[in-house]
C-alpha cells in the first residue's frame, strides 16, 4: 500500500535542464530525509507560495537597505539593520496583529522609533456604532438565485441577470474585475444557493495578497506590495466603524484638530432626494490594512462599492482593486479625492471629500505622493 507522505515545509529551489525543483522537508522525517522533487509533482502550492515570498522579501530586503521590523506595537524598539534570516521568518511576527487566514503583514522601519499606534484594533469585519442598523436586523426583501451548482454562471443565475446583464462582474478563472468605475459589485450573498467558491463571492474570501507596512518619513506608515500583483485584483475591504452621518460630523471636526483623516462615506445609493440617513466607515479607531493606506494623485488602487451578505444598501461595502500592475515594494495608495463615485452624484465623496463643497469648509493637506501629477495638496471636510 501506497503511503501518504506530507511536505512540512519547502527549503530551496534550483533549476537543471528548464525544469524547476524543489528541496522538500518531509513531515515526522528529520532534515537527512530532505529530498530534491520536481515542481510538476508537487502538490503542496501554498508550502511553495510561502517559499518564494520567503525568498523575493529577502531579496527585497537586501536591495533596499531594510529589516522587518519585528517588535510588537507597544514596544518602541528601533530597527536594528540586520539581515539575519530568522528575521524574515515572518509568520510569526505581529500575531497580534494578524486575523483569519489572511497573509501576514510583516512591519518595516527604518526611518524612526514609531511603532504601530496602540489605540488602534485591527478588525476582520465592519464594528456597528450606535444607532446603525445591525444586519441581522434587516426586513427587507432578501433576494438570491437557486443556482444549481456551487459556482454560479453568468448565463443562468439570476443575481448576474437582474444586476449586470448576465455577465460576471469577475474573471471566473483570475477573479480580476471587470467593471467601469462608478459602477456597483451585486456579488451573492445569504440568500443564494451556491457556496464561497462561487466567482461572484471574490470579495468575500477575504485578502489573499501579500503585503507589508512601511513607515515612510513624510507620511507615517503606509502599504507596501509584497508580491506582484496584477491589475485588477481584488485587495481588501476598508473597513472600520460604521457611524451616522451626524456622529461623523462630531468625529470629523475633532479629527481634523489632530490631522487625522480616516471617514469614508458609504452613499454610493445617497440620491440626495430621501430624508433616509447614510453611513460612514471610521477606520480610526478599529480597522484593517486598509486604515494605512496612503493618498495619491496618481493612485494603484480603485474603489468600487460591493453589495453581498448585508442586504441594506446603506450598509454596502467599499472593496479596493488594482487599478495596474503592482510591483513587489511599490506602495498601495487611493486617491482620497474622489475614490468612488456616487450612482446619483455627479462627482464622488470619500473620506469625507466632496469637491463641490466649498474649500473654506474643507482642510488642506499638503500632499507628499511625490506623483509626476501631484495636485500639491488634497481636501478633506
Ligand atoms: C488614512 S491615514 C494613512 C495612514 C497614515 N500614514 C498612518 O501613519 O497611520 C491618512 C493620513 O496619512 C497621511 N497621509 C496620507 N497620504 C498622504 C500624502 N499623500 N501626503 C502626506 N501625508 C499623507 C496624513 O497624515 C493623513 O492624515
Ligand atoms: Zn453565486
Ligand atoms: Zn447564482
Ligand atoms: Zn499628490
Amino acid at each position: 500500500m501506497d503511503h501518504e507522505y506530507e511536505v512540512e515545509k519547502v527549503i530551496d529551489k534550483k533549476e537543471e535542464n528548464g525544469v524547476v525543483y524543489y528541496l522538500l522537508k518531509w513531515k515526522n522525517f528529520d532534515e537527512s530525509n530532505n529530498t530534491w522533487e520536481p515542481a510538476q509533482n508537487l502538490n503542496c502550492s501554498e508550502l511553495v507560495q510561502a517559499f518564494n515570498l520567503e525568498k523575493a522579501l529577502e531579496q527585497w530586503l537586501i536591495e533596499e537597505d531594510l529589516c522587518i521590523l519585528r517588535q510588537q506595537p507597544q514596544n518602541d524598539t528601533i530597527c536594528k539593520k540586520s539581515k539575519t534570516k530568522n528575521m524574515l521568518k515572518f509568520e510569526h511576527s505581529h500575531q497580534t496583529f494578524v486575523h483569519n487566514d489572511e497573509p501576514q503583514i510583516p512591519i518595516f522601519n527604518d526611518i524612526d522609533n514609531q511603532g504601530i499606534p496602540l489605540e488602534f484594533t485591527y478588525v476582520d469585519d465592519y464594528v456597528y456604532g450606535e444607532d446603525v442598523p445591525r444586519p441581522e436586523q434587516y426586513q427587507g426583501p432578501i433576494v438570491g438565485c437557486d443556482c444549481e451548482f456551487s459556482k454560479c454562471k453568468a448565463k443562468q443565475c439570476s443575481c448576474l441577470k437582474k444586476e449586470n446583464r448576465g455577465r460576471l462582474y469577475y474573471n471566473r478563472t483570475t477573479g480580476a474585475v471587470n467593471l467601469e468605475p462608478g459602477n456597483a459589485i451585486i456579488e451573492c450573498n445569504d440568500a443564494c444557493s451556491c457556496d464561497l467558491s462561487c466567482p461572484n463571492r471574490v470579495t468575500q474570501r477575504q485578502r489573499n495578497v501579500s503585503l507589508g507596512l512601511r513607515r515612510f518619513a513624510e507620511k507615517g506608515w503606509g502599504v507596501i506590495a509584497l508580491q506582484h500583483i496584477p491589475k485588477d485584483s481584488f485587495i481588501t475591504y476598508y473597513l472600520g466603524e460604521i457611524i451616522t452621518s451626524q456622529e461623523a460630523d462630531l468625529r470629523g471636526n475633532k479629527y481634523d484638530e489632530v490631522g487625522k483623516t480616516y471617514l469614508f462615506d458609504i452613499d454610493f445609493y445617497d440620491d440626495d432626494s430621501t430624508a433616509t440617513s447614510f453611513f460612514t466607515i471610521d477606520a480610526c479607531k478599529y480597522g484593517n490594512i486598509s486604515h494605512f493606506f496612503n493618498h495619491s494623485c496618481d493612485p494603484n488602487l480603485v474603489v468600487f462599492p460591493v453589495l453581498n451578505g448585508i442586504c441594506d444598501i446603506r450598509l454596502h461595502h467599499i472593496a479596493f482593486f488594482a487599478k495596474r500592475d503592482i510591483e513587489f515594494g511599490e506602495e498601495l495608495t487611493f486617491d482620497y479625492v474622489g475614490a468612488v463615485e456616487s450612482k446619483h452624484k455627479s462627482d464622488s465623496i470619500s473620506m469625507e471629500v466632496d469637491i463641490q463643497i466649498q474649500e473654506e469648509n474643507m482642510s488642506k493637506y499638503e500632499c507628499k505622493c511625490r506623483s509626476e501629477n501631484c495636485r500639491g495638496y488634497f481636501l478633506v471636510v
